[in-house]
């Protein structure tokens, strides 16, 4: 062949053309079937198999773990809880009656008030007495804005009477004093017909208030008066001695459980918190006490909170969601201090602030702390619930911040509407964990991986409830594929399985005024064979299936 030759074009004929056409298509189908062969999941190709042994009865899921947190925060209380008996918006006695019934549905177990950082704050006298005579003072933490103080202990305890769920109050420690919180306790708790109670009577209850829980001081590192852990444990043995419960029905049973500010996360300054109060919790005098340690955790990623509750795609959702789970790691390493200290755990970990935290939406005072509730949140939500329950022997009580209109919320409203969120569903679809027995499962569905994130592809609980019908928790965090999932029970014959699942077209779809079902859960069909349950879940969605036997 001549260098001529070879330079040369042949001009090709069709019938070549067709052929070496047909031969690329080819090559080019065999290469993308290759390429789906080494991205598609092990999970599509067989079904992930998991396994419920029923005989091995775990802790009980708490049911304070399902907890709502309500702070002097923005419109978390006034327009989401209080809008005052002369209001358009339908009330009962100045509370809103659409989110009484909202909430009633969830089976509040308690509500953390009256703050967070506004506790450290509050003078309960400024709350209470004739409405038109209430002192006007500011909340100088959240936006600057006027605190009116027209709802106070007896609003506070009001609501909970309407939505049926137990108090748990949050001292004054910062820059109140034992006696205004003895004080406090007297007004609210004792039967006896003290000055203190006959004031309560005269503000219209003459029956003494139950007071579940009692916080003694929040976040006393920062807020609550940057104190080191040696100052407040001073303060704390101080408070705990002098804030009595009086009521008579509080005192043999259902004591009123106290609890200490605790960590705000897992670095050394955190664990060393803990390991000082549980050290001399160890050796404690039987003139203070304690039933719980609190721990305050958010998803935020980073500070100040920067990232969009609306509006963003799967590499936030991923690193929202690879951030949520740290709850688990910062658990383990505080319940191993408590475990030092208190080895028949005696204490809770009691996790009284968690939930995202993100940028706060625009056209809002950034002080109020309004974000958007998206499907991620339905997912990180189950995701730190599931992290809970498998920690019940310690976390025996959690409280997500908070209830209405501030950080990830269950509920949004505007003058008379309101929406639920996609966290308020799981928290619903989650009412059959409370007080259920925990049970193992094991499975393995390999993992989800969105750029350089990897995650679990699959998270799942199992419980059984007292009139043993047993129930299972999905969530699929892949945000692209859906797995079919069978499982094996042993010890439990299915007589019948149904369930509910949420998820929504996008990672980041939300309810609305507008559109306020876009995530709202479903029916999910189950298939009963050979003694398995099969069923598939859904890309990026949350799952709760009933079984009977
Ligand atoms: O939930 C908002 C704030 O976060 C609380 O007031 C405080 O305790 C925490 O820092």
């Amino acid at each position: 062949m001549s260098s001529d030759q070879a330079c040369k074009p042949h001009p090709a004929t069709p019938d070549v053309q067709a052929k070496a056409s047909f031969l690329i298509r080819a090559l080019l189908f065999l290469l993308a079937v290759i390429a789906m062969a080494a991205s598609t999941p092990v999970v599509l190709a067989q079904k992930v198999q998991l396994l419920v042994d029923t005989s091995k009865l775990g802790a009980r899921i708490d049911r304070n773990l399902f907890g709502q947190f309500a702070e002097h925060l923005g419109h978390g209380i006034y327009e989401g809880v209080w809008v005052g008996s002369d209001s358009p918006v339908p009330n009962t006695r100045g509370i809103r009656n659409d989110v009484v019934a909202a909430l009633k549905a969830l089976k509040v177990p308690n509500v953390r008030w009256p703050g967070g950082c506004f506790a450290d704050e509050y003078h309960w006298r400024k709350g209470i007495g004739p409405a038109d005579k209430r002192v006007v003072t500011l909340n100088p933490n959240w936006g600057g804005v006027i605190e009116p103080n027209s709802f106070g202990t007896h609003e506070f305890m009001d609501f909970l009477e309407q939505i049926g769920a137990q108090a748990y109050l949050s001292v004054n420690l910062g820059s109140g004093t034992p006696q205004e919180a003895a004080e406090w306790l007297e007004y609210l708790t004792t039967a006896q017909p003290t000055t203190l109670a006959k004031e309560r009577g005269a503000n219209g209850h003459p029956a003494p208030y139950k007071v579940a829980l009692l916080g003694i001081g929040n976040e006393s590192w920062d807020c609550g008066g940057n104190m080191t852990p040696e100052y407040y444990l001073s303060q704390l043995k101080i408070y705990s001695r002098f804030v009595r419960n009086f009521n008579p029905e509080q005192q043999q049973k259902n004591q009123m459980l106290k609890i200490a500010v605790g960590p705000g996360g897992g670095e050394p300054r955190w664990t060393e918190w803990t390991e000082a109060i549980m050290k001399a919790y160890q050796h404690h005098q039987w003139s203070w006490d304690i039933s719980g340690l609190s721990m305050h955790n958010y998803t935020v990623v980073k500070w100040p909170p920067s990232y969009a509750s609306v509006g963003f795609g799967e590499n936030e959702y991923a690193l929202i969601l690879k951030s949520t789970l740290d709850m688990e790691g910062l658990i383990t390493k505080h319940s191993a201090i408590m475990d030092t200290y208190d080895p028949q755990k005696k204490v809770a970990l009691v996790v009284d602030e968690w939930g995202a935290w993100y940028a706060p939406l625009p056209g809002n005072n950034p002080g109020f702390l309004v974000q958007q509730n998206s499907l991620r949140d339905a997912v990180l939500a189950a995701l730190n619930l599931n992290i809970f329950a498998r920690h019940a022997d310690r976390v025996r009580m959690a409280n997500i911040a908070q209830m209405i209109n501030v950080l990830q919320a269950m509920i949004l409203t505007n003058k008379e509407k309101m929406v639920l969120t996609p966290t308020y569903y799981v928290f619903k679809m989650y009412v059959p964990f409370q007080d259920a027995t925990f049970l193992p499962v094991t499975f393995d569905a390999g993992t989800y991986t969105h750029g350089e994130i990897t995650l679990p592809r699959v998270d799942a609980i199992a419980a059984k409830d007292s009139a043993g019908k047993l129930w299972l928790a999905f969530t699929n965090i892949d945000a692209n594929q859906a797995v079919e999932i069978e499982v094996g029970l042993v010890g439990f014959s299915i007589k019948s399985a149904s369930g509910e699942t949420l998820t929504a077209s996008k990672v980041d779809s939300v309810n609305t005024f507008e559109e306020p079902a876009a995530v709202a859960p479903r029916p999910v069909s189950t298939k009963a064979a050979g003694g398995k349950l099969s069923m598939k879940l859904e890309p990026k969605s949350v799952t709760v299936i009933a079984v009977e036997q």
